[in-house]
Parts: structure tokens; sequence; C-alpha cells
């Protein structure tokens, strides 16, 4: 009998040690109430070296902040669910819609036709132009300078895929990399002579090194937009509540809110 008794209380002690851990193991979110309820969490793939779009302002913390965190709160609070980040290489995040590892992209991405055939994409939020980056005096003021130098760009990025056009033209050799901040050190090391980087991201780097100058070269192909798998259920439900925030405001507040104060 006692046997019996101790064995249908260890049986309980252990079924309540497992109901904890089924209840620690839930996922955090970059919302605000991470543990509220059981709304669905989304993995969103983003490649955060991109201020003001994804970074991590070391000063501040190691959280993922920018516009498109803020635009995915938004989003995703609207529709119900929670989200997660995940941070990966910029080049492998088509691959990461494809493969389930994300839900939805929102890294700046362009919404180009060749990715369409890979990826949906929702309305495009954003618009940028395409920036040659050099080291300060480095003579290159136009895309013809660029003849017999080494050029930079993110790996799997449109400005790659321009540079590559550019080394049609001119006569250069292009180089890639994963981050753009590896883009810039080989910028200040000498090891490039110039990168291709994006107008708005490109700024921030500019105001913060006097080592470094660019120019504009001109619209980049296609608006940034959020990238869901193809034929998923959500993009629907995301398109429309990115064109809510587009009519009433709440777009542009927060690209008030990142832009102002530089
Ligand atoms: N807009 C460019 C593209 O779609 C570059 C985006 C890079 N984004 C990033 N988070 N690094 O190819």
């Amino acid at each position: 009998m006692k046997k019996i008794v101790s064995f249908f209380f260890i049986s309980i002690l252990l079924m309540g040690l497992l109901a904890a851990c089924g209840t620690s193991d839930e996922k955090s979110s970059n919302g605000s109430d991470a543990k509220d309820s059981d709304k669905k969490v989304l993995t969103m793939g983003t490649s955060a070296d991109y201020s003001p779009f994804e970074f991590i302002d070391t000063a501040k913390g190691d959280d993922i902040i920018g516009i498109d965190i803020d635009i995915a709160k938004a989003v995703t609070e609207k529709l119900g669910y929670e989200f997660e980040i995940r941070d990966m290489d910029f080049g492998g995040l088509i691959q990461a819609l494809q493969s389930g590892q994300a839900d939805f992209v929102l890294s700046a991405m362009s919404a180009t036709d060749e990715r369409k055939k890979s990826v949906d994409f929702s309305e495009i939020y954003y618009t940028s132009k395409h920036m040659i980056v050099s080291k300060k005096d480095s003579g290159i003021t136009k895309v013809e300078d660029l003849k017999g130098k080494n050029v930079g760009a993110q790996l799997g990025s449109i400005q790659e895929d321009k540079a590559k056009e550019l080394a049609e033209e001119v006569d250069m050799k292009v180089e890639n990399r994963n981050r753009i901040p590896e883009l810039i050190q080989e910028i200040k090391a000498g090891r490039f002579d110039a990168a291709i980087i994006e107008d708005t991201v490109a700024k921030g780097y500019l105001d913060n090194n006097e080592d470094i100058e660019g120019f504009t070269i001109e619209d980049a192909d296609g608006g940034y937009a959020i990238a869901l798998p193809k034929d998923s259920e959500l993009t629907e439900e995301f398109n429309k509540a990115l064109k809510e925030m587009m009519d009433n405001g709440e777009l542009d507040e927060i690209f008030k809110k990142w832009f102002e104060g530089e």
C-alpha cells in the first residue's frame, strides 16, 4: 500500500513539473506583452545591419530596433499576432521564407521582379536610391571613376546586382560582404575603393564618419515591401493593415520618429 501511495505522489509531482516546463517554454516576442496570451507568434526575418530600418543600438542595449520593427509591431498588433525577430544575413532571407524559417520578412527589402518569382510582396512602403560611398578625397565622384576599382556591395542585395551591371560598362571588380558594417570597414581599410549602399543607410555612416563620402546615382529598382512566402494567407491581411497605416498617418509617424533628430 505504501508503495502505491508514494508512486501516486511521485506521479503527481512529475505531472506538475512537466506542466511547469510547458509554460516556461513560451516564446518571447518583441511585442510589448510577450506572455499575455495564446496569440499566434509569427517569426520575422531581418538583417539587423541597416539603420534606421533594423539595427542594434549598442549604446542602448541589444534589442533590434528601427522603422521596420515598428511597422511589424503595428501590423501584427492590428491582426492579433505576436512576433519574434530572427536576425540573419540579408542573402539568406528569401530562402528563410521558402523553408518556413520565417513567416514574413521586413528588412528594407525591395520588391523586385526577380524576387517576385520566389516570394510575394505587400504594398511598397518606402523608396530608395543607390549611393556610391568611398574614402574622402578618393576622387570618385561619378560612375566612370570606378574604372579599375574594387567595389563592394551587400551579398544578395540589389546593390550587388547594380554593381555587376555597372561592371559591364565600366571595368571594375565587384566583391560582396554579408553585412553593411563590413563594407564600411573594407573602405576604411582600403581593401574596397568604394561600395554601393542605399542612400538612407549610407547617410547614417556619412554623418558619423568624417573619412568617407558619397554621391547618389539613381533610384533603386522597386521600393521596400514586406515579403511573405508565395501564396501565404497572411499577405492579404498584412496588406490591409499596411494600407490602413498609410491612410491614417501611422506610417508617416513611424518615419518621422526615426528621421527626426538626425
Ligand atoms: N533594398 C536592398 C535590397 O532589397 C537592400 C536591403 C538590405 N537590407 C538589410 N536589412 N540589410 O536588396
